[in-house]
This record gives structure tokens, C-alpha cells and sequence, in this order.
């Protein structure tokens, strides 16, 4: 599906102004056009609605998007690898572990542990097959600055990995702000090769927005930035059979904008965009309760984890 080294100037109507523009606007890839709305195109870009609509479409016919089978949709699913999370009842719950070819999203008030099983998973990644990874290196983009270096080499040690090849497998990158955080994800879209990656985490996805587009006068515009976002990592994940885990914190304060307590920010783009839905609570002590909910193929259902020195694993007992 993907043409190597195709530019924005390979679009039918697009000329040397025109790509300026949309370059300016943040939209580097023939990727990042194909998966916009022309609406979003024309705000961002000045351009009319009947030119984005042209180029949307013509994007889409050079991507040669369109329809496949079920049965070649069957067979893109066979291709599905899964990560374990180090918990044997989580991986159960999951139907194997994170899925590649999708977006899991790890929903929680703070300290509930979506950042520690970011890290976990960013280890689980590069172990081989039959140790639960896909031998493949990890991309992790930090938005709150929470990574720690110091855990991963912990988690690795634990698993018996040399500490410094497992981060040296890790590519990790601050995202200063939310043009920024849609950057490195558009980048991704042509460059995700170069890292033998197979997992991409966004810990937070949404903790820019929110800070960036408060109130609800602020809501269609941050919607819209947060939609192409999502579509964009969808697009990785497809393309690149990798899987993607975006961390959602949940705002218990009624006065937050946009604030329904105990609700997930980010709102119906952030819920509809995502595969798969985690939901995480603390139980005792070190325990964590994850539930599953809004799964096309999983019953709702729950159970429960440890976080401990050596990073994630099950209960015992
Ligand atoms: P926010 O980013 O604030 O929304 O929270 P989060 O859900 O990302 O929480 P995070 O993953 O950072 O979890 C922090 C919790 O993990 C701490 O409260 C600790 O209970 C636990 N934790 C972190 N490191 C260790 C460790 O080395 N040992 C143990 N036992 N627990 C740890
Ligand atoms: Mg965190």
C-alpha cells in the first residue's frame, strides 16, 4: 500500500504554493492528507474547501486506499503479534497481550499505573516470540516527562536482559506541546522503518490538549488536532504491524473543563478512535484493578495486577 518516497507533490493539484502551505499547516506526509477531513485541511491551511477536498481524495487514490476483502482483512489479522504486559491474567484478559494493528488505551487516575506498564511494555517488546515480545524495538513519546530510564533498567534486569541493549532499543523523545506531539507522530509515519520498532507509546495522549484548549470554546478546534492525531497512529500501527498504547488520565475534579467527573478526557474522539479500552483503579497495596469495556471482541471484564521492583506481574497467591 505504501509507495516508497512519495511527496506531497506526487498529489494531483498540488503545486509549489500549495504544498507550501500545506506544509506550513503541519501536513508532511501524503499520509497525513489522506486521513484528514477537508474541513481540517481548509481551516489549517487557508486553502478552499473544494481544493482540500480535491486533495484529500487525491491523496487517498495515490495511497490506493479503499476496499479490501474480509477475507484479506483475515488474513491482515493473522499477522496480529501480541506483547505481553508481564501479568499472565492481564495477557489472558487481552487474548494474548497488547495487539499490534491496534491503539490500547490505559485509562486511570494518577498513580494507577499507566506509565509503569508503558515502561514494562517498552521492555516486553524486544524480548523474543516466545517470551511474550516481538523482538523489535520500542518508541516511547513522553508528554509529562515520567519516563525513567532507571526503571527500564530495573524491569530488564528482572528479565534477565543486559540493561544497556534494552535501552539502548528504546527511542524516546520529549513532546514539548501538542504541534509538536502531532509532529513526531506525522515524522513516524515515513520514518517508523528506521527504528525497527514495533510498539509506539503516547504517555499521555491527551495532557497537552487539555492544558492547550481549555473550556468548551476550545472544544471542536482540539477535536478536530486530537482526531488527525489518532488517525495518524492508526495509520502506524496498520502499516507498520506495530502496536500503539496511549495513556488517558482521568480528571476527578468536577472544575476541570469539560469536566464530567471520573470521565475520561479527550471526550468521544479519544474513546472512538482507540481499539481497545483499559481501565485502571487502585486495589491494595501495590495492586492494580484493569478492566476491559467497549471491546469489539473481548466480554467486559476485569482482573487484577502487581506492580512491583521488577516492573508488572500477577498477583500471588
Ligand atoms: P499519572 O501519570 O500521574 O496519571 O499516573 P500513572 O497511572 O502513570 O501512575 P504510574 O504508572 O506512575 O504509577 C505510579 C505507582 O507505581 C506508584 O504509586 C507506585 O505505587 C508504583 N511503583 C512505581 N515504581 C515502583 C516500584 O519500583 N516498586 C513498587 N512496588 N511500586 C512501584
Ligand atoms: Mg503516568
Amino acid at each position: 500500500m505504501k509507495e516508497k518516497g512519495i511527496t506531497l507533490r506526487d498529489i494531483e493539484g498540488i503545486g509549489p504554493a500549495t504544498e507550501a502551505k500545506l506544509k506550513e499547516a503541519g501536513y508532511l506526509t501524503v499520509e497525513s492528507l489522506a486521513f484528514a477531513s477537508a474541513k481540517e485541511i481548509e481551516e489549517a491551511t487557508g486553502l478552499s474547501y473544494e481544493k482540500a477536498l480535491e486533495i484529500t481524495e487525491n491523496a487517498r487514490k495515490l495511497l490506493g486506499i479503499g476496499f479490501m476483502t474480509a477475507e484479506e482483512f483475515y488474513k491482515k489479522r493473522q499477522d496480529v503479534g501480541y506483547i505481553s504486559t508481564g501479568s499472565k491474567a492481564l495477557d489472558s484478559l487481552l487474548g494474548g497481550g497488547i495487539e499490534t494493528q491496534a491503539i490500547t488505551e490505559l485509562i486511570g487516575e494518577f498513580g494507577t499505573g499507566k506509565t509503569q506498564l508503558c515502561h514494562q511494555l517498552a521492555v516486553n517488546v524486544q524480548l523474543p516470540k516466545d517470551k511474550g515480545g516481538l523482538g523489535a524495538n520500542a518508541i516511547y513519546i513522553d508528554t509529562e516527562g515520567t519516563f525513567r530510564p532507571e526503571r527500564i533498567i530495573q524491569i530488564a534486569k528482572h528479565l534477565n536482559l543486559d540493561p544497556n541493549e534494552t535501552l539502548k532499543r528504546i527511542y524516546y523523545t520529549r513532546a514539548y506541546n501538542s504541534d509538536h506531539q502531532i509532529l513526531i507522530v506525522e515524522e513516524l509515519l515515513e520514518k517508523m522503518p528506521k527504528f525497527n520498532a514495533r510498539l509506539l507509546i503516547v504517555d499521555s495522549i491527551v495532557s497537552h490538549f487539555r492544558s492547550e484548549y481549555p473550556g468548551r470554546e476550545n472544544l471542536v478546534v482540539r477535536q478536530q488536532r486530537l482526531n488527525k492525531h489518532i488517525h495518524d497512529m492508526h495509520r502506524i500501527s496498520n502499516l507498520y504491524n506495530a502496536a500503539v498504547v496511549v495513556t488517558n488520565q482521568i480528571v476527578a475534579s468536577p472544575d476541570v473543563f469539560f469536566g464530567n467527573p471520573n470521565k475520561p478526557v479527550g471526550g468521544n474522539i479519544v474513546a472512538h478512535g482507540c481499539t481497545y479500552r483499559l481501565m485502571l483503579r487502585k486495589g491494595r497495596e501495590n495492586q492494580r484493578i484493569i478492566k476491559i469495556f467497549d471491546s469489539p471482541i473481548h466480554p467486559e471484564s476485569e482482573t487484577v495486577f502487581t506492580i512491583y521492583e521488577g516492573g508488572i506481574r500477577d498477583v500471588e497467591g
